[in-house]
Formats: structure tokens, C-alpha cells, sequence
């Protein structure tokens, strides 16, 4: 039987925090260790540079840490070929040809992309390139013909526009070329991870993540510093677990879910405190981080074999590509000197 391929990427930014583990490294690493997958993780530069132009150096430093992070958190490189985009010159030829099956108008309708303008403040001066970064997501996808990403629910649009382009494609030129992906979402009820100050999305600019490369005590200061219930004033007042930052975090990380249910049954009838439930979490937190930690520290020492990793994998990521992109041009009849 034929293998099923999965592709994924993130834009290297910056550091990758336990939102990106919950929300889609974790189903990589469960996805990679199933075997039933031939597996594919891309460091997405070029996307990266779409609202990020003139600052290069940001992206340059964050690969590696990307790097990094995939490997501390069991991308095992033996089995998942982690790739560079800029570093594949088929992907860009492909974006040109999927360009030409995309009106403006479906551009405009795409979701995450409207949300990013408006969080961005682009207005009318949006990059072209960002705007229509989903089709070159449509290229990262197909190039490898996945048919699985694994990403958060933001990125449903990124492959509803996909797999619309899929199908004109193989309709347009009368080939079967190119697989249509489906995503692969985390777990209903693992939930979205707030930011440690409660609001509904951790990101950098907010500074209220926890960052895998984050060492012990930065962990544990973040989590003391935890957002719970503002009207839980003493130990002995009932409190609230609805939007709880700590018991939101518990109800994600902490397998044993009857102490869980305990806790809660316990703080909201009043007689627990904030700092005792904190402690308790930063242990929940640190037997899921600390083995990620020192997987990073131990690659971060040797950054050559590091950077090795990246050279195969791209190496590899350019064969395959190069395959399909061939397959593109014979479908459309671009093979003149063949
Ligand atoms: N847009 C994705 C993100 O911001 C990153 C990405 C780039 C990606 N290329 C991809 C995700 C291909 C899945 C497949 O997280």
C-alpha cells in the first residue's frame, strides 16, 4: 500500500512556544512515530519574509532555533526530512503557475489571511507577497503530494484554498498530478493554549508565552506569574475555574484528569490557594518540558551537525519537488526541449 506523506512548516520567527507543541508539534512526532507516514517539516523562510522584508536577520537567527526546536521536541531527522523553503527552487516556480488559478477575490475572502491584515495593520499597503501567501502554502503542500498537515485551526483556510487550486489544476490541464490534503487538527477538547496573562493567543509581541528553549526557572516564574481569577483573593474564597489560565493548563497537560476534577471541586468550594496550584502545575509542566529541554541543550552543542541536518533534508525536499514540478510542466505543456 502506498504511503500517505505529511507535510508541515511553521515561519521561523522566532522561538517556538507550547502553544505551536500542543497545537501541531506534538501530532508531528505522533504522526512520524506511527510509520504509516513518509514525513516532511519545513522551515518556511520565504513565508516568513512575506511580512518580514526588510528584517532578514530575524528570520536567519530564528532557523536555527526552529531547528532546534523540532529536534528537542522528537523530530527525528532519521525519520522526517526537515527542509529549508528558500532552499527549493521549485516551490517558487509552482507559486508562479498556482498564481494564475486564483482570482483576487478568492484571496480576499481567505479568513486568516483578512485576520493577519487587520492584526498587522497593513491596510492598503499589504505585500503582495503576503497576500497571497496561501498559494505558495498550496505549493509547499503539493510539491511534496501530501495528503495530511498537521496544524492548528487557523490553517483550515491555508488548505480549503489548497485543495480548490488542486482541483483546477488537475482539471485546467486534464491531470492527476497533484493530491489534495486534508488537515490534520489536534484532538478536539486538547483546546486552544491561552497566553500565561489569559489572553486567548500566545505570541511574542504579547510576551505571555513559554518558549520550549525556556530554562526551569523562567518556566516557573512565568507560571507564578500565572493569570487565575482577579476576585480569588484569600485561600479560603470560592473561585473560578472558567477561564483560569492554571486549570486551562492543567486540563491540557496534567494526564491524571481525576486530580484535576479534585482540584477544581476543591478551588471553586474555597480553600485553595493560588500559589499551591501553581506549584503543582509548574510540576505538571516540568515533566513534559524538561525531557524537550535537554534534547535542545544537548543538539544546541553541536550546531554543525545541526546545520548537517538541514542540508540533507533540503537535498532530499529538492529531489522529490523537482519530480512534481516536472510533472506540473509536462501537465501544462511546458516541456518544449525535452
Ligand atoms: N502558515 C504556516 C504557519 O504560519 C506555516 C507554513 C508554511 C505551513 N508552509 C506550510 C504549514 C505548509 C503547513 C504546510 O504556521
Amino acid at each position: 500500500m502506498a504511503k500517505h506523506t505529511f507535510l508541515t512548516g511553521d515561519r521561523p520567527t522566532g522561538r517556538l512556544h507550547i502553544g505551536h507543541y500542543i497545537g501541531s508539534l506534538q501530532n508531528r512526532v505522533a504522526l512520524q512515530n506511527s510509520g504509516d507516514y513518509n514525513n516532511f517539516v519545513m522551515i518556511a523562510d520565504t513565508q516568513a519574509l512575506t511580512d518580514n522584508a526588510n528584517n532578514p536577520e530575524k528570520i536567519r537567527h530564528s532557523l536555527m532555533e526552529v531547528a532546534l526546536d523540532y529536534l528537542a521536541v522528537g523530530i527525528d531527522p532519521k525519520k522526517t526530512t526537515i527542509l529549508v523553503q528558500s532552499a527549493i527552487p521549485a516551490l517558487s516556480e509552482l507559486t508562479m503557475y498556482y498564481l494564475d488559478l486564483v482570482t483576487v477575490a478568492r484571496l480576499n475572502r481567505n479568513p486568516t489571511v483578512k485576520t493577519e491584515i487587520k492584526q498587522k495593520a497593513f491596510g492598503e499597503s499589504v505585500p503582495a507577497g503576503f497576500f497571497v501567501y496561501p498559494v505558495s502554502q498550496a505549493a509547499d503542500i503539493t510539491a511534496f503530494k501530501a495528503d495530511t498537515v498537521p496544524v492548528g485551526d487557523d490553517q483550515e483556510p491555508m488548505l480549503e484554498q489548497t485543495r480548490e487550486i488542486v482541483r483546477t489544476f488537475n482539471r485546467t490541464y486534464n491531470a492527476d498530478v497533484l493530491v489534495e490534503p486534508e488537515g490534520y487538527f489536534p484532538p478536539k477538547g486538547s483546546g486552544r493554549l491561552p497566553g500565561i496573562d489569559g489572553n486567548a493567543k500566545m505570541s511574542k509581541s504579547l510576551g505571555n508565552g513559554i518558549y520550549l528553549a525556556d530554562d526551569a526557572d523562567t518556566v516557573q516564574k512565568k507560571i507564578m506569574s500565572m493569570y487565575t481569577d482577579p476576585n480569588h483573593i484569600h485561600v479560603s474564597d470560592p473561585g473560578q475555574v472558567e477561564g483560569n489560565v492554571v486549570f486551562t493548563y492543567l486540563d491540557i497537560f496534567d494526564p491524571d484528569k481525576q486530580h484535576v476534577a479534585d482540584l477544581k471541586a476543591e478551588y471553586q468550594h474555597g480553600g485553595l490557594g493560588d500559589v499551591k496550584i501553581k506549584r503543582y502545575l509548574n510540576d505538571v509542566m516540568d515533566a513534559v518540558l524538561s525531557p524537550i529541554r535537554n534534547r535542545r541543550l544537548e543538539y544546541a552543542k553541536d550546531m554543525a551537525s545541526v546545520q548537517q541536518i538541514l542540508i540533507d533534508g533540503t537535498a532530499h525536499a529538492n529531489e522529490v519537488a523537482n519530480q512534481t514540478l516536472q510533472e506540473v510542466r509536462d501537465a501544462i505543456g511546458f516541456n518544449y526541449f525535452k
